[in-house]
């Protein structure tokens, strides 16, 4: 069974040496807790997916302390050394090509592999200790909503797992942007998050925004971004997103047993009404949302439904994408949350 440890600097040592030895180790981030483990060690790294459940051909993210790590594990790329200077540490993962050090495993056998520098300082303090890129998957069995607080991965994965680092609730509370600099012509958003495309095209000039699952077919969307199927990141409960916001009657004519998850707190609240955001903050709502998800998991309705939040191209574009997947056809067929 999982022990939560604080971050003490004799822990850290001891959590370093159970990284070198091919253990993992979940950690804060300020997006999401992650399952870290040697990103250099195939043997640490088949750990990582067994415990998540995850399929081998969902790649992963590896995590450094610094610039000075990136070179050793993927080629140089112009537009790094800005986008690093821009949003470094933080929540954008890049997609570069790789190094041979990197094994096959962590990137599903691409030649492309996915880096981000994350912001949180206990994490950051256990990278430079153990002084090696941690490969970091969300630490949640696959398929099911991301853990935002060290209890969230108790629950989860508190029986596969046997060292979590405490850091408190995860500052934004959805997974980074993920930017792929290398496999088109133009740089393309493939996962949405607290980083904007907006934000992006202000350092690097003109990239791709556009949703993948629109554009491209299936197979050739799966070879660009492995993992990002249309169906991720879903509660147990069965999920439908609407595509406007409710308005009070659509919402006081919702069957019994079904839950209305709005973005802000409704004037008058039903039994039934859940919300996001007390005021209408974006913020305030991806820091809650799997938070909230969870709570309505563990009260067992029959559904929920869920209303889009405003799109402002960040945060809000994000919560409408994790929201959508959570909605989304099961993947490769099979209902139920933890493909
Ligand atoms: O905020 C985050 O990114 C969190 C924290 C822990 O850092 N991590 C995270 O990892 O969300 P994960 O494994 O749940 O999602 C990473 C996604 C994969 O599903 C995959 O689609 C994409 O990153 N990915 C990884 N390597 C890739 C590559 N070489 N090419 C394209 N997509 C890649
Ligand atoms: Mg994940």
């Amino acid at each position: 069974m999982a022990v939560i440890l604080d971050d003490s600097p004799a822990t850290l040592e001891r959590l370093a040496r159970a990284l070198l030895s091919d253990q993992l180790v979940a950690v804060p981030t300020e997006t999401v807790y992650g399952l870290a483990g040697n990103a250099l060690s195939s043997i640490a790294c088949a750990r990582i997916f067994e415990a998540k459940g995850r399929p081998a051909h969902d790649p992963l993210i590896v995590h450094l302390a610094d610039l000075s790590m990136l070179d050793r594990i993927a080629q140089p790329h112009p537009s790094v050394a800005r986008l690093a200077a821009a949003f470094w540490p933080g929540p954008l993962t890049l997609i570069l090509n790789r190094r041979p050090v990197i094994p096959d495993i962590v990137t599903s056998g691409l030649d492309t592999v996915a880096v981000r520098i994350p912001a949180h300082p206990v994490f950051h303090r256990l990278i430079r200790t153990a002084d090696i890129p941690l490969a970091a998957p969300s630490a949640n069995p696959f398929g099911y909503i991301s853990p935002t607080t060290s209890a969230h991965v108790v629950a989860q994965l508190g029986d596969r797992l046997d060292l979590i680092l405490e850091g408190g609730p995860c500052k934004i509370g959805i997974e980074s942007t993920i930017l792929d600099l290398v496999t088109g012509p133009l740089p393309r958003i493939l996962r949405p998050g607290a980083v904007s495309g907006s934000q992006i095209e202000a350092v690097i000039g003109p990239i791709l925004t556009g949703p993948l699952q629109d554009s491209s077919p299936s197979e050739s969307r799966a070879l660009i971004a492995p993992g990002l199927l249309d169906r991720h990141y879903s509660p147990a409960t069965p999920l439908t997103l609407r595509d406007r916001p409710f308005t009070p009657a659509e919402m006081a004519a919702l069957p019994p047993g079904v839950v209305a998850l709005t973005f802000r707190k409704p004037r008058e609240p039903a039994g039934n009404s859940r919300w996001l955001s007390e005021n209408g903050d974006l913020g305030e709502a991806a820091h809650g949302l799997y938070s909230v998800l969870r709570a309505i998991d563990e009260e067992g309705p029959a559904a929920i439904e869920a209303e889009p939040v405003p799109d402002d191209g960040g945060l809000g574009r994000a919560i409408n994408d994790r929201l959508r997947r959570a909605s989304g056809p099961p993947v490769g067929g099979r209902a139920g949350p933890t493909q």
